[in-house]
């Protein structure tokens, strides 16, 4: 083997939405039945490491997850590579000296430093770095919002990971998927004091992946098609205002109506969905109870497609939050209080999932 090896590497965030995206109109292109918010968490915490490289002498592609080589044979992931290499593509030609690397075979080592297909966005974090390292080895000048229409194609929450702070994922109109892209509501540093954790109860995969479960949806869920095309529609406004106001219990309202709703739908699918478990409802009733007895929102709870929590809170009332998590879960690992994000692992007890 010889010749020259071309390398780029990028790390990406995790985003974890506040307004769910949970359908698909265009299962090819992952074009969603609704637009989506989310706050994208600090990478101090939970990142994506992505390396790309390309070389004459590569025989094919190829992807290695966390140490193991993994299929690249999906359309979701082949639809990325295509979309890079065409752009690239035009690139070499208007520019004949550059080496010919959208014509090369490309290798991916990407590492997630937290749970993959556990519900913790594995799948954001990793197109949105897998797009963006190819798009620095092939040195290309699209925009994050260029790039987070080429993510969507690999999964769908990736397009938000191109942005940090709080950001929309417009569904579009087009049935091509041209106007379906991520944009940036409000910078992180817009609203300094907002934090959040995630409280890691199960790091095992999920039965039953985001993408299966949407469609198990879509096709059978009879309470679906409202929260689709008329609750979330509301609710997209009302949040985005709420985040751009800095009104964090309009915020944290939602955040939580939405997740219970989400996880509804997902229910009322046949056969139905269950992501939440005992330990993601014990988390649901003590954030209840404290929001209660304080008489307003002091934390927002939201689970994905998965049983761990997550909560948004204000700097403020971090020692209730994180009191409050302490003295009910006492024996817990790694606590962690970066600027934006902790992950703390609770101990699950005995005979709980
Ligand atoms: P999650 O809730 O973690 O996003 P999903 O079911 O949506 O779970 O997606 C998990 C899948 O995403 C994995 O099985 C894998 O195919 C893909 N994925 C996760 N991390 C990466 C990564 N770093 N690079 C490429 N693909 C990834
Ligand atoms: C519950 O983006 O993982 O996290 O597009 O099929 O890859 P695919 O699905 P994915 O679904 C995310 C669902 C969610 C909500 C959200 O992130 O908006
Ligand atoms: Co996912």
């Amino acid at each position: 083997m010889t010749g020259k090896i071309y390398s780029a590497s990028t790390t990406a965030p995790v985003n974890i939405a506040t307004l769910k995206y949970w359908g698909k109109r265009d299962t090819k292109l992952n074009l969603p039945t609704n637009s989506s918010i989310s706050v994208t968490l600090s990478q101090d915490d939970l990142r994506t490491l992505t390396t790309a490289s390309a070389a004459e002498f590569f025989d094919c592609d190829k992807l290695w997850l966390n140490g193991k080589e993994e299929s690249v044979e999906g359309n979701r992931i082949r639809a990325c590579f295509a979309e890079l290499r065409a752009v690239r593509k035009v690139l070499e030609s208007a520019n004949p000296e550059l080496p010919a690397l959208s014509s090369y075979h490309l290798h991916i080592v990407s590492e997630n430093n937290f749970p993959t297909a556990a519900g913790v966005a594995s799948s954001a974090a990793g197109f949105a770095a897998l797009v963006r390292a190819i798009a620095n080895l092939f040195e290309l000048p699209q925009s994050p919002e260029e790039l987070s229409r080429i993510a969507r194609q690999g999964s769908g929450s990736a397009c938000r990971s191109m942005f940090g702070g709080y950001v929309a994922w417009d569904m579009g109109q087009s049935d091509d998927g041209s106007d379906s892209r991520a944009v940036q509501i409000a910078t992180q540093e817009m609203w300094p004091d907002m934090k959040s954790v995630i409280l890691v109860v199960s790091a095992s995969k999920k039965e039953t992946s985001s993408t299966v479960g949407m469609q198990t949806t879509v096709n059978t869920s009879s309470l679906f098609k409202y929260r689709a095309e008329v609750l979330v529609p509301q609710r997209f406004k009302e949040m985005s205002e709420a985040i751009l106001a800095k009104d964090f219990e309009t915020f944290g309202r939602l955040t939580m109506m939405d997740s219970n709703q989400f996880h509804a739908v997902c229910m009322d699918s046949s056969p139905p969905i269950f992501y939440m478990n005992d330990i993601s409802r014990l988390v649901v009733g003590l954030i209840e109870t404290v929001n209660k007895i304080y008489g307003r929102v002091v934390a927002a709870y939201t689970f994905d497609a998965g049983p761990n929590a997550v909560l948004y809170y204000l700097e403020k009332d971090e020692p209730i939050v994180l009191g409050l998590l302490k003295a009910v879960m006492p024996d817990v690992d790694g606590w962690n209080k970066k600027p934006n994000t902790a992950s703390i692992t609770p101990t699950v007890p005995e005979g709980v999932d």
